[in-house]
């Protein structure tokens, strides 16, 4: 790719992050969606909805990463509107705002989420699945339809549907680390539950493949295609630190009990997801198992 400018929502992210630091030493221009109005070329306010998009920088691709972190506390109505608004809103807006621009990006690389799905027990599940029925399968499916305006503007749009990333600089794994390392990591529940990861440096490159490639739209599945049950993947960090990972230290009632609904749904829901979509763009996991992943990431 030559030189392009890209917008990037959520950047101060895990994934944000990760994919601004690629794009520049890459050699494109990167920008931020800032929500103070500090005279930024790209500027959102929650408050009145304003999505204000610098004219005179003609945007060549965005990635919309932002939206408030959904296992930061527990979910209280207000804090469930809180995590619908920050994605559903302002993706609209966006979506409406680069629609109307005069320079249309070539495409939106939107995140979504494998909650799309719903719990799905043991049955496995790809893009060709329905949407479930719980909380967050309505936050995945408003925000993808959110994106709408922007593909009726003839904007190609990928929605990135994100398992667990895992990487030691945050998310999942790095709330992990700490109780493995003092001996204290043990699964959630029984155990049974199916967690659909993929390695952060997976992510990144299947970004990078869907910035490209002018073929690609649509829902894809960001997960390795093995899903591992939480009592392998305990297993394996255990095995990848060299720490035991024996104990039950959070049984699924004191889960509900310290959590509540968030609990539930993170850490005793099962989500078996892979993609059916991978084969056909052409991705491969340089990580394909948790062993590998959690090597990849933990080195
Ligand atoms: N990482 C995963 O395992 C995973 C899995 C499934 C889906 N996803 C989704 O993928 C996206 C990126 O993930 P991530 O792990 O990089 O998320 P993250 O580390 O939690 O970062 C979220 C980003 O959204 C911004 N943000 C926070 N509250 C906001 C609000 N009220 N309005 C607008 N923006 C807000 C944050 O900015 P500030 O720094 O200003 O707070 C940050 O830049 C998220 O929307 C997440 O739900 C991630």
């Amino acid at each position: 790719m030559n030189s392009q400018n890209i917008l990037v929502t959520g950047a101060s992210g895990l994934i944000g992050g990760a994919i601004w630091h690629r794009l520049e030493s890459r050699g494109h221009r990167v920008y931020s969606l800032n929500r103070d109005d500090s005279g930024a070329p790209f500027y959102y306010s929650a408050d009145s909805g304003e999505m204000r998009l610098d004219p005179h920088i003609e945007l060549d691709a965005v990635v919309n990463l932002a939206g408030a972190n959904i296992s930061a506390r527990r979910w209280s109505e207000e804090y469930k509107r809180l995590i619908m608004d920050s994605r559903v809103e302002l993706t609209r807006a966006l979506a409406v705002a680069l629609a109307d621009s005069a320079h249309k990006p070539r495409v939106l690389l939107s995140a979504s989420a494998i909650g799309f799905y719903g719990d799905t027990g043991s049955e496995t599940v790809d893009e060709s699945s329905p949407r479930g029925t719980d909380f967050l399968a309505d936050v995945a499916g408003s925000w993808e339809a959110a994106c709408q305006p922007a593909i009726d503007a003839g904007i190609r749009t990928v929605n990135m549907r994100f398992g667990v990333v895992l990487s030691r600089d945050g998310g999942v794994l790095k709330e992990m680390l700490l109780p493995f390392k003092l001996g204290g990591g043990g699964k959630l529940g029984d155990g049974r539950q199916y967690m659909s990861w993929i390695a952060l440096s997976d992510v990144i490159s299947l970004i990078d493949l869907c910035l490209g490639d002018n073929g690609i739209s649509g829902p894809i599945n960001f997960v390795s295609g093995q899903p591992a049950t939480n009592a392998e993947f305990t297993r394996a960090l255990g095995k990848a630190l060299r720490r035991p990972a024996f104990s039950p230290f959070l049984r699924a009632w004191l889960i509900r009990l310290l959590f509540g609904e968030m609990g539930e749904t993170l850490l005793l829901g099962s989500n078996r997801v892979v993609s059916r979509r991978h084969e056909e763009i052409g991705f491969t996991p340089s990580a394909p198992t948790i062993a590998d992943a959690l090597n990849l990431e933990l080195e």
